[in-house]
């Protein structure tokens, strides 16, 4: 039943139209070009570190499938470019897999095949708001060997979905449950984004990073307006929610948590973009999954298209490394400074950071 429904989810995803009309606000962020960037772009380095781990570029394969016999080729495809370029990959929601122990083998491939990648485990908050407790998300955990588990925070998804699970209340509650849990959990949103004050929330209930999952890429509104009964409510919330761009500064600026900025990133101009606001790395789905249908090959030279392009808007800045890209200078125009100016933020902070 719960495959069923991540199968639908995936086959919309690949057939139909199911991305935001508001875009991720990155077109309102520019970066000041350095007309003498003084290094050489054989020299910049993308290393950085993801919850502990040296991983080669601050990229993520976002969470996205598991539990029917076409994600295991999926995540066999996406873990075998995890494992190839270092970067961390998200599995899809494991809760099909805790209640049916025989489908456990489509996300374990991603273990197989990415022996030595950082992985990522996915369980959904409105779970641990009733049952589930620590003994689920270890058995998730355990099941892919993962080196963190995402809780995913999906209220826009379950208010447009047939019977979705609405009763949220005692969310933060069920993630405190989870602090002693051994690896580190990460709070993801699913495309509508996490704003400062949640962003506080989530911190002060132990979690050890934050995905901002907003609004601009793959809207799940708009997979349950092709999949419900209830086409028009989710029509009206196609576009519900806090840009990527927003949600990156906000969370990153309201506390000292690693941020990863998901939800409509496309290349690696958005990834510098997002890391000069504040995000230590960036996930991309959508495009990674179209990828990953066809096979390893095309995962890994997606991957190594958006490096070459994030090393050239490096270069072009004159960030020989990503700590250096955090200090470019920005200038954010448009709504995302006109939202961003509302909440008290100064956009002039980001626009003078040399001076
Ligand atoms: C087919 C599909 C299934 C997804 N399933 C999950 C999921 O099970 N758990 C989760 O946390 N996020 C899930 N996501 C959300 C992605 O991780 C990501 O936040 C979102 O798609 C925005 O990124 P994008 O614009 O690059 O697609 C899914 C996305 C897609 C496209």
């Amino acid at each position: 039943m719960i495959g069923a429904r991540k199968l639908d989810h995936l086959k919309i995803a690949l057939e139909k139209n199911v991305q935001s009309r508001v875009k991720n606000g990155f077109g309102d962020v520019t970066l000041v070009h350095r007309a003498v960037p003084e290094l050489n772009k054989g020299d910049i380095n993308l290393e950085t570190t993801f919850l502990g781990r040296k991983i080669n570029a601050p990229l993520v394969i976002a969470g996205m499938t598991g539990g029917h016999k076409m994600a295991e080729k999926i995540n066999k495809n996406l873990a075998l470019a995890a494992q190839k370029l270092n970067i961390p990959m998200g599995l899809g929601s494991q809760r099909a897999a805790i209640e049916d122990d025989s489908i456990a083998y489509t996300f374990s491939v991603a273990r197989d095949a990415a022996p030595d990648a950082f992985l990522i485990g996915n369980l959904g908050i409105a779970q641990f708001c009733e049952g589930y407790g620590l003994k689920e998300a270890e058995k998730a955990v355990e099941m892919i060997k993962a080196d963190a588990l995402a809780v995913h925070l999906n209220p826009l998804h379950e208010a447009v979905q047939p019977s979705g699970d609405v009763s949220f209340k005692g969310c933060l509650q069920g993630l405190k449950k989870l602090r002693s849990l051994n690896v580190p959990i990460i709070a993801k949103e699913t495309g509508a984004g996490v704003s400062r004050e949640d962003a506080v929330l989530l911190e002060n209930a132990g979690v050890a990073a934050i995905d901002v999952g907003g609004l601009g890429g793959t809207s799940f509104a708009a997979v349950e307006h092709y999949r419900s009964d209830k086409r028009k409510l989710a029509k009206t919330f196609w576009d519900w929610g806090i840009t990527t761009a927003v949600a990156t500064v906000e969370c990153a600026k309201n506390t000292d948590l690693p941020i990863i900025a998901t939800g409509g990133i496309r290349n690696g101009l958005e990834v510098a973009k997002a890391i000069a606001l504040g995000a230590t790395s960036c996930g991309f789905a959508i495009p990674l999954l179209f990828k990953a249908k066809k096979g390893p090959e095309e995962v890994i030279e997606e991957l190594e298209r958006i490096m070459d392009e994030l090393r050239t808007a490096m270069f072009l800045v004159g960030a020989q490394n990503i700590d250096e890209l955090k200090e470019a200078d920005v200038i954010i125009r448009g709504k995302t400074r006109e939202w961003l100016e509302l909440r008290g933020v100064d956009c002039r902070e980001y626009a003078n950071r040399r001076t």
